[in-house]
């Protein structure tokens, strides 16, 4: 994993939000575990949500599999150049109506982001590295998947285990840090009326 010198935390926040990052070096000698990619689903499972709608759906597909090279083709070639190495592709959907009277859930992006993030924090967890992803063609991989229209492609994920950055191609690798953030002052905002 790389080093985190360029996080500062102020607090003593919980580890895995300090210590979860977006590398794109994967253990490629390592299947993700059935154990491993069920608990992270789980996790996801367990965000709150409006409703309890539980809008999220996920597509996942295993390295080799046809629906994996599918994803991998509607990718830009920065993610190409990476993310065929992951051990699972998830396609993140988000159901976009109530179930219940069939009218348009405003929440539902929001509610699948947030079981995204529960699904990363359990990933870090357990070792398992989870990158999300906007660079792709979504009405593509909606034409070749089959996504039905009432489920908004969201984004991708990459899976699997943290690994060595020596096989990257020198672009990607020059990637390979965490990101540092803004100051929590930056983004708090206190309206004097
Ligand atoms: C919705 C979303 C889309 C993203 N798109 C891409 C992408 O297409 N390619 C990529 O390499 N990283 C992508 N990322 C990773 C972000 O660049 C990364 O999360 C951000 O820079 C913060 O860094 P960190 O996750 O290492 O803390 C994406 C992340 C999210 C959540």
């Amino acid at each position: 994993m790389g080093s985190l010198e360029n996080r500062v935390f102020e607090h003593d926040v919980m580890e895995i939000v300090q210590t979860r990052w977006s590398s794109r070096a994967f253990d490629r000698e390592r299947k993700l575990s059935e154990e491993d990619l069920g608990a992270v689903l789980e996790a996801a499972t367990y965000a709150p949500n409006c409703f309890n709608e539980q809008p999220w759906r996920w597509v996942v597909a295993r390295q080799g599999s046809p629906a994996f090279e599918a994803i991998v083709s509607t990718m830009t070639p920065c993610n190409q150049a990476w993310a065929p190495e992951a051990s699972v592709l998830l396609v993140m959907l988000s159901k976009q109506t109530f179930s219940y009277n069939n009218q348009p859930n405003r929440f539902a992006r929001f509610d699948t982001g947030t079981a995204w993030g529960y699904l990363t924090l359990e990933a870090q967890s357990r070792g398992v590295l989870a990158h999300g992803m906007g660079g792709f063609k979504p009405d593509e991989l909606r034409n070749r998947l089959g996504i039905p229209a009432d489920f908004e492609i969201v984004a991708l994920a990459a899976l699997g285990y943290y690994g060595s950055p020596d096989y990257l191609p020198d672009s990607v690798k020059a990637k390979e840090k965490p990101n540092p953030r803004k100051p929590v002052v930056e983004v708090i905002f206190t309206p004097e009326i």
